[in-house]
């Protein structure tokens, strides 16, 4: 990750308060000095997520979520820490080249994901209203999506010359090299002019997981056999056909909400779904899902379901991507369609609920790949089956979990007849894959925290004054045991007024654990009223813990085991008596 400037994220801290932000998500309820929310991060019917104005930071009471308002960016959007900083700058208005690849780089990209977000304002309007759009609207009211659907997706039409990008971007003085960057233009190969990649054809934009456009898929209105029915954005530097999930950005909600995707091939699959209110479907754009795909899904759902054409083709590429997505640990199944009909025709001709009742009889990749090969072999003789089972295994391969592989394994079994001896002995021939790099995730479950520990936390940061002289002069940070604690404490012994600017991006559970320490009334442990007093007590234990712990290494009679066993009868007799050897 590229090193951003403190100052830089501070600032974008700064400019956006995380009451408008939140409240722009969420409907915030005041609450005296805070405001309450159902937590967006888990189910709850009273309100347990708070977010304190004066703090700047949120917390949820019921499920342990916290941090601070680009922590919540992350979260809510399920984005990563540059993708929700970027967000904030630009809610912000403020000016920010963080993408990866150099300044350089960083600022031709913006400039990139500007033009895209300006070219298909210009596709719609021409689409909407103006006079070269004609044909545009006229094949749109065959497709019969409604005016809603077509602005939010914001479909547009590219008029059929080969100058319309050219005027728009001498009116907007882009030059010409940088829309060949973008791929919407092309250098001639005679003189040297430049014309439109697309041209008479309906356009939908391609977003990116945070809403950006990065390119366009323009279908032709007209049957040509000179050109594609489909025309793609090629290869540009915000554009990987590998990475592109049509839709994604309105998908995610919905998948992390059900924890599923279902997957189909063309956008406008995807965009009669949605219509219909299925809402987490993304759409791979004809091609092949790759393992980029996969942990694209992966972050939201930990199921898919494929749902492809029925044709040979469609069952070929179901079982490619399947693999891939057994790979990264997703479970798949595959929902077959009546012959002749994708998504798209299904549900504007039958409704929503003839794809739901498809997707609900989904098989699972397993019996969707013997499905397959037992409509081509013949399993009663041993070569048939021996083809098939080598499919079967080199599908289960794929799986890195054991309990996956397993379970396949027996189900594979019951299927071919076989005993899961024989599959797991061919099985095991072949070499272990290593599990896949899957980046960690939030956890749902609150991580536990030691009590004293997180007390002592909140003290110093609720009276510095009175607990830092303890703290400070001893306790050495390593006597506590849990490292976010541990963290809390470093950040705070060298610098008490900035907890939550000084927090790594990386480290998301110091950040909940921060913000709930902030939050939370102060409990004051034990029956002293004095904040020192009490953080002295909480030293003590601390010290105890260790001191035993080291005595537990040492043979009796050992020189130093005796001292310790003193200085712990010391410890049992308060702060006074042992003072002097509590020293960091
Ligand atoms: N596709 C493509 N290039 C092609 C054909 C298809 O990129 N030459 C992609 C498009 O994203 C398309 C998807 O593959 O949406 C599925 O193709 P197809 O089933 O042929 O099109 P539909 O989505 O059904 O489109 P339509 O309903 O408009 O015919
Ligand atoms: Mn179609």
């Amino acid at each position: 990750m590229k090193q951003i400037p403190r100052e830089t994220i501070e600032e974008v801290r700064a400019r956006n308060d995380i009451s408008d932000v939140i409240g722009s998500y969420l409907s915030l309820k005041n609450a005296g000095t805070r405001f309450k929310a159902l937590c967006p991060f888990h189910k709850e019917k009273s309100p347990s997520f708070t977010v304190s104005p004066d703090r700047q930071i949120y917390h949820c009471f019921g499920c342990g979520a916290g941090g601070d308002v680009i922590r919540f960016v992350q979260e809510y959007e399920k984005v990563d820490f540059m993708t929700a900083l970027q967000m904030l700058a630009d809610r912000a208005g403020m000016e920010l080249s963080l993408e990866e690849g150099g300044e350089g780089a960083g600022a031709d990209k913006r400039k990139l994901f500007q033009i895209h977000e300006g070219v298909a304002q210009f596709y719609q309007r021409i689409l909407l209203e103006h006079e070269s759009g004609e044909a545009g609207r006229t094949y749109l009211a065959t497709r019969a999506l409604k005016p809603e659907t077509v602005k939010e997706f914001q479909i547009g039409f590219a008029p059929d010359r080969f100058d319309a990008l050219e005027k728009w971007a001498q009116q907007k003085k882009i030059p010409f090299e940088l829309m060949e960057q973008a791929g919407l233009m092309i250098k001639s190969d005679k003189g040297h002019g430049y014309y439109d990649r697309f041209r008479n054809r309906l356009m939908f934009p391609i977003r990116d997981e945070a809403g950006r456009v990065i390119g366009f898929s323009g279908r032709a209105i007209v049957k040509d056999e000179k050109s594609g029915k489909y025309v793609n954005s090629p290869e540009t530097p915000l554009f990987h056909k590998s990475r592109v999930l049509f839709a994604i950005d309105k998908a995610r909600r919905a998948m992390a909400d059900s924890r599923t995707a279902i997957v189909c091939e063309g956008q406008i699959d995807a965009i009669r779904c949605h219509e219909a209110g299925l809402t987490n479907v993304v759409a791979s754009q004809g091609t092949a899902l790759t393992s980029d795909h996969a942990r694209m899904i992966r972050r939201y759902a930990d199921e898919v379901i494929l749902v492809l054409d029925a044709d040979a083709a469609g069952q070929k590429a179901a079982l490619k991507s399947s693999a891939a997505f057994i790979a990264e640990e997703l479970s798949v199944r595959v929902a077959s369609l009546p012959a002749g009909e994708d998504p798209d025709s299904l549900v504007r001709d039958h409704g929503a609920d003839a794809l739901r009742s498809r997707v609900a009889d989904a098989v699972s990749a397993l019996d969707f790949l013997i499905n397959v090969m037992s409509s081509q072999e013949d399993l009663k003789e041993e070569a048939g089956l021996m083809r098939t089972a080598r499919a079967v295994q080199a599908l289960i391969a794929h799986a890195p979990g054991a309990v996956q592989r397993d379970r396949m394994v027996q189900r594979a079994a019951e299927r071919l007849g076989l005993a899961t001896s024989a599959l797991q002995r061919d099985m095991a021939r072949k070499k272990e894959r290593p599990a896949p790099d899957i980046p960690p995730e939030v956890s749902a479950v609150p991580v536990k925290h030691p009590g004293e520990e997180v007390a002592l936390i909140q003290m110093l940061f609720l009276h510095p004054a009175e607990v830092m002289p303890v703290v400070a002069d001893h306790l050495p940070p390593d006597y506590l045991t849990d490292p976010d604690c541990r963290l809390l404490l470093e950040l705070m012994l060298e610098d008490p007024s900035a907890l939550m600017d000084s927090i790594p991006a990386d480290r998301p559970e110091a950040q909940r654990l921060a913000a709930r320490i902030q939050v939370e009334e102060m409990k004051l442990r034990g029956k002293e009223a004095s904040p020192a007093k009490a953080a002295q007590d909480i030293v003590m234990v601390l010290w105890r813990q260790v001191l035993t712990d080291r005595r537990a290494q040492i043979q009796p009679g050992d020189k130093d085991r005796m001292d310790l066993t003193l200085q712990l009868k010391r410890l049992d007799q308060g702060w006074e008596h042992a003072v002097d050897f509590l020293v960091v």
